[in-house]
């Protein structure tokens, strides 16, 4: 990115991706979910649009036996199921290698070893390596230490290696750390590329576009105009086939920490020196330190926590999450959370930041809303009757873009104002579907930037500010959790919540649905 910076480009130049040298990716978990629903898919993207370089392999490994073949015929077979494109596929399975093994044994690695020296001459890879971990995570840590032992984590032989590392990063404060200093032993930061893939969303980019390359809402994104802030990241799925996973993480491990943490820093942060990595994340760093910490009597009175039951979702009857397949009939575990979040530092004093997500809710929609005060004095009416506020909605999906509601006349009557709603959807302006947040992340992790990748102070502050909820929550499982109707917006509480405040959550069922006005 420093690069990108230094050299005055023009704006054409700036468009243009930058291409990574010889690169290679070595997936740790390769016949996993996540690899074939987004990690091959995205590669296949940046092979397609001609972004991968010539001297380019991948490499999956995982337990599942496969043969370099039948690994290549699955990842063919599900690939033409989306893209018809028969000769690209053909193609691009010609630089994929599999090997299968236990992590924990030392034969795997001993053969990984033998693979790269061979596939790194076949195609001219200049020994660079990318080690993607998109295994469970308990195994991380192994993985890493057999890496290092076996000098996978070295760079002095003039290639790179860097790991990408999927979440949940740890499951508490103590465990991320502990994590952390092992890494350390055999990685620089330098090469750790924790990811978060909101990070690489086209909409959640463009929130420091927005703020830092326009003049006019930097001066009013502050206390003094801004009343308070919505996070929502509402999703209509439950846990799917994930209950293995999910019953140990719950919602705010599987959202908070990281995603929601993540969206909050973006649009809070102050403007960073420059677009270098350092830059942008020491920004967020500090940013992060000034979210006030509750003490653990506070916490009920800041946070609401619910799990879903039986309900109807897209006209469809699902069922509660205690139901669902592999989740304990008793579980307490959290699929709904929402919580208020205050910045003590100059900018934000006073401006709460109110932050929800949920499984099984009315509708899927990601959106951070920010709600300017109300003018200081209304010439337009007497007796009670409010002006609405401005709202600058940051649309993150499904509809990309941002929406502006200002108060503007109404044809007719001299005096009618109505709520005028500006839009910009992407798909609309740019007719383009933005790619995919994988493909975004993983071509920066071949150029070696980090900007868009979660530095470890950030993931720790982040476990930080959460783990006394974690473990509040932890001791008084029961007493807490609420239910809320599969197909709701959530348990009534979180409505008292921002209630308390005489605020009220935006109404998001009419969103994109139904236009304001006029
Ligand atoms: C993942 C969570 O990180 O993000 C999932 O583990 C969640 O539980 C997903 O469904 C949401 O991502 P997106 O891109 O669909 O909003």
């Amino acid at each position: 990115m420093e690069q990108l910076i230094k050299k005055s480009l023009t704006r054409a130049q700036i468009c243009e991706e930058v291409r990574p040298g010889p690169s290679s990716i070595i997936i740790f978990g390769a016949s996993g979910d996540l690899t074939f629903r987004k990690l091959i898919p995205s590669i296949f993207a940046l092979y397609k649009k001609g972004l991968l370089p010539k001297q380019f392999y991948l490499l999956g490994v995982a337990r599942t036996k496969y043969t370099d073949e039948e690994y290549r015929n699955e990842v063919k077979r599900r690939l033409l199921e989306e893209n018809k494109d028969l000769n690209n596929v053909s193609s691009f399975i010609e630089r994929l290698f599999y090997i299968s093994g236990n992590y924990d044994e030392d034969s795997l690695y001993k053969l990984l070893q033998e693979k790269l020296n061979l596939l790194d001459k076949m195609f001219e890879t200049q020994q660079n390596h990318i080690f993607y971990l998109a295994t469970p995570p308990s195994i991380y840590l192994e993985i890493i230490r057999r890496l290092g032992q076996f000098g996978l984590t070295k760079e002095n032989s003039g290639g790179y290696s860097r790991v990408i590392i999927e979440k949940p990063f740890g499951s508490n404060l103590e465990t991320a750390i502990e994590l952390d200093k092992e890494l350390h032993k055999y990685l620089k930061e330098s090469q750790v590329y924790r990811i978060d893939h909101y990070l690489g969303k086209e909409t959640v980019q463009n929130i420091m576009m927005l703020r830092f390359a326009n003049i006019v809402f930097e001066p009013i994104w502050n206390y003094k105009y801004i009343d308070n802030v919505q996070i929502t990241v509402a999703e209509t799925l439950g846990i799917e086939h994930r209950a293995g996973y999910f019953e140990q993480a719950g919602l705010l491990r599987d959202m908070f920490q990281n995603h929601m943490i993540q969206l909050l820093t973006l649009v809070a942060m102050e403007p960073p020196a420059s677009l270098e990595d350092s830059s942008v994340r020491d920004e967020k760093t500090k940013l992060l330190k000034s979210i006030r910490m509750y003490d653990t009597y506070e916490i009920d009175k800041y946070f609401v926590r619910g799990q879903y039951v039986r309900g109807t979702v897209n006209g469809k009857e699902v069922p509660g999450y205690r139901e669902e397949r592999n989740v304990n009939p008793n579980s307490y575990v959290e699929t709904f959370v929402a919580g208020k979040f205050l910045i003590d530092n100059w900018r934000w004093s006073g401006v709460p930041f109110y932050l929800r997500a949920g499984k099984r809710l009315k509708k899927k929609i990601s959106e951070i809303a920010i709600i300017f005060k109300e003018v200081p004095h209304s010439i337009f009416f007497k007796n009670n009757v409010e002006l609405e506020q401005n709202v600058l909605i940051l649309n993150i999906q499904p509809d990309e873009g941002f929406s502006l509601k200002i108060q503007a006349k109404q044809p007719g009557s001299k005096l009618c104002l109505n709520t005028l709603t500006m839009d910009f959807k992407y798909n609309e302006f740019f007719n383009f579907k933005g790619p995919d947040a994988y493909e975004r992340l993983l071509l920066d992790a071949m150029v070696g930037d980090q900007t868009l990748f979660v530095r470890s102070d950030a993931m720790e502050l982040a476990w930080k500010l959460l783990t006394p909820i974690l473990n509040k929550w932890e001791q008084d499982k029961e007493k807490g959790l609420l239910f809320y109707e599969a197909g709701s917006w959530g348990p009534k509480e979180a409505n008292e919540l921002i209630a308390r405040d005489g605020r009220e959550w935006r109404d998001l069922e009419a969103e994109g649905e139904i236009e304001d006005g006029f």
